[in-house]
């Protein structure tokens, strides 16, 4: 029997070369931001238990890791404090010695090369765990954007290269923006968490910088993060956040958001940034570790799925060993 119709699909995909020829995404280690925890003191790099293969590092060894990393291409790090001092207002994120402008000054010496950015949101220094101060039990976002523009600048003053603004207050990335104008640091890019969803997959973030919000009426941080049901809401974030002045969008997690990524990438012409969070990547590897998945087919599929949404980079706790990966194909 003939085959109705000539043309086949199959001949396409034939051949490696003949795939290589028709793929329409790739992933390249200059697109891979790898998010990092820091810790106090000297020599200490203490792995987190909820993400296997990460760990809290101290300013001295996280140069060396940046430094190895940077030899497979891995040329980007988003920084991720905490604090052991601990406050209802999170005063200690405005701490010029803390543990992120020390680690910033500490890379930008070592590493001047390195492209470092800095995670800016309260929640790893307030008592409660919110990434805002709360006025009469509700996160006060007018109150909290005036703490984060002055985080922003102590980042800047530390020399870092990108402020990543993660906790959805309105009008922050603006009120960052003329802050940092205003003291010269027009250099410094914002990377603005756009569409910042309200997602149970930050699970293993929390219990890595202990900041599970609590109680009350303040048991989640829906009142500020992005409800999981909306897309057309992540178009809107991204309007404002062009015009106040970000250099990159982000969907925020990746994987189950792919659409989202999608529609931003179409609606506003921005460099769109995703971030494959925490729980992504713990699923993947608590299903390897019980032998159900391919974690290194894993990884490789769910980054470059976050391409072809088109995510132009990714912030991924695989970042090393996914440019390991690239660098020698099997
Ligand atoms: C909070 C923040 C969170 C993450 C990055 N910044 C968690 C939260 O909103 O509670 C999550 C990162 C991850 O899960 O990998 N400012």
């Amino acid at each position: 029997m003939t085959y109705p119709i000539p043309q086949r699909n199959r001949r396409l995909r034939s051949s490696t070369p003949n795939r290589g020829l028709c793929r329409e995404s790739h992933l390249h280690p200059d697109q891979l931001i790898y998010p990092m925890f820091l810790c106090d003191g000297h020599g200490q790099q203490q792995p987190i238990l909820t993400l296997p293969g990460q760990y809290r590092w101290s300013a001295d060894l996280l140069v060396e890791r940046c430094a190895e990393n940077w030899e497979v291409g891995i040329h980007t790090v988003n920084l991720f404090g905490t604090s052991t001092e601990k406050s209802p207002g999170g005063e200690s994120a405005l701490n010029p010695d803390g543990m992120v402008p020390t680690a910033i000054r500490a890379l930008k010496h070592h590493l001047p090369e390195l492209n470092v950015q800095s995670d800016i949101a309260l929640d790893p220094y307030t008592t409660h765990g919110h990434d805002g101060i709360i006025i009469n039990g509700r996160v006060d976002n007018d109150a909290t954007v005036d703490m984060l523009q002055k985080m922003a600048l102590v980042h800047a003053e530390a020399g870092v290269d990108w402020v990543a603004p993660s906790d959805m207050m309105d009008g922050r990335v603006g009120a960052i923006r003329h802050f940092l104008d205003m003291h010269g640091h027009i250099h410094v890019n914002i990377l603005a968490y756009t569409a910042k969803y309200a997602s149970c997959f930050y699970g293993p973030f929390r219990g890595a910088l202990e900041t599970a919000p609590l109680g009350g009426g303040l048991a989640d941080k829906k009142t500020y993060q992005m409800d999981p049901a909306n897309r057309r809401e992540a178009l809107r974030e991204g309007r404002f956040d062009l015009a106040e002045g970000a250099d990159a969008l982000m969907v925020k997690p990746a994987g189950h958001y792919l659409d989202v990524i999608m529609a931003l990438k179409k609606s506003v012409d921005l460099p769109v940034a995703a971030y494959q969070v925490s729980g992504e990547y713990a699923m993947m590897h608590a299903a390897a570790e019980k032998g159900w998945l391919d974690l290194d087919a894993a990884m490789e599929e769910s980054l470059l799925c976050i391409r072809r949404a088109g995510a132009d980079m990714i912030l991924t706790y695989f970042a090393p060993d996914m440019a390991r990966k690239l660098n020698s194909p099997s």
